[in-house]
């Protein structure tokens, strides 16, 4: 901003400033005090995240996942992702504890600005500053959660064909291998290729479909939209059900039962829910 405005003092409309010193000019001073209080954050708590300190961030970030920003539409995320950012896999909200933060960040923005077509998300959002985003995704990136019970129907006989697509592609196709992107076994390659290992099926068909149709159109260099529109509707069921069955990763390991960390993390009643836990 700073750099900007200096910038802006300096074109030719302004002439470099005389040596030695130069009144500042009415408007000069106007001009300056509006930018300053633009760039003002709208709350309180958004100030302590911009002292850079990683543990306020993080902070602020819990107090958006679980009572929003504190803007009107604003909903929490936990209301949604759930307080442990394990999501909702009956109905296809994501999990997106452990997504790095930098990703997260990047889906928001995304939805902010209309190149990630989301009726949900948009609503709660949009009045988000970049200061909001980052500490909820700094915050989100810290969670750790089990992987929660995935009700979609599975289908066995589909398992071998989504194994091959995800393992080795379909190069007649030219459909290469998800997980030369996605990592091992899909447990992601931080910063930038989220994890797909252990989120439920069906929020994965929906997001290959969506990238198949051009609602989620920010993908770098679009290589998902490439992919995914090569796919045909019987290997997305496939290939989803097979990246929904694995583990996801760095998921930790449950705390103690009663201890803080248990109730802060996993409050809700997984009673039996989650599975593949160590
Ligand atoms: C009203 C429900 C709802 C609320 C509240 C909500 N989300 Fe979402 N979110 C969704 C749904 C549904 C999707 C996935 C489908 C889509 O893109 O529309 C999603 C997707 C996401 C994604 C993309 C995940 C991925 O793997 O690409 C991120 C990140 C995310 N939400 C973060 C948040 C954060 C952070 C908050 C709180 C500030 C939040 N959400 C609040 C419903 C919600
Ligand atoms: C060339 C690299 C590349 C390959 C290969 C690839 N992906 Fe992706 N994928 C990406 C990137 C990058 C993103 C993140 C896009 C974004 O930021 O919106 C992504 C995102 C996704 C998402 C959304 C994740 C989420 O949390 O919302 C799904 C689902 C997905 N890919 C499935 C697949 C499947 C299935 C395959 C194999 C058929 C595959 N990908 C192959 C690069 C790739």
């Amino acid at each position: 901003m700073l750099r900007l405005f200096r910038r802006f003092l300096r074109s030719p409309l302004h002439p470099p400033p005389q040596r030695g010193p130069r009144p500042i000019r009415r408007w000069q001073a106007f001009l300056l005090i509006s930018l300053f209080l633009l760039v003002l954050p709208p709350a309180g708590v958004s100030r302590a995240a911009s002292d850079g300190n990683r543990e306020a961030e993080i902070a602020l970030g819990h107090l958006i996942a679980m009572k929003g920003n504190g803007f009107a539409g604003s909903t929490a995320c936990a209301e949604c992702h759930r307080i442990n950012g394990g999501g909702m896999p009956s109905v296809g909200i994501p999990r997106i504890a452990g997504q790095t933060a930098t990703y997260i960040y990047r889906e928001i923005r995304g939805v902010q600005k209309g190149t990630r077509f989301s009726p949900f998300m948009s609503r709660v959002v949009r009045n988000f500053s970049k200061s909001d985003i980052r500490a909820v995704a700094l915050y989100y990136s810290t969670v750790r959660t089990p992987k929660l019970h995935d009700p979609s129907e599975f289908d066995p006989s589909l398992q071998p064909l989504g194994r091959r697509i995800a393992r080795r592609g379909l190069w007649d196709r030219n459909i290469p291998a998800c997980i030369l992107c996605h990592g091992e076994d899909g447990r992601g390659i931080p910063p930038n290729f989220p994890y797909i290992a252990g989120q439920s099926k069906t929020y994965l068909m929906q997001q290959i479909k969506s990238f198949a149709v051009v609602d989620r159109k920010d993908d770098p260099e679009g290589l998902m939209r490439g992919i995914a529109s090569k796919l045909k509707n019987r290997e997305i069921k496939a290939v989803a059900q097979y990246f929904a069955s694995l583990t996801p990763p760095d998921y930790g390991k449950i705390p103690e039962k009663n201890s803080p960390k248990r109730l802060r993390l996993i409050p809700e009643n997984l009673n039996g829910k989650e599975v593949n836990h160590p």
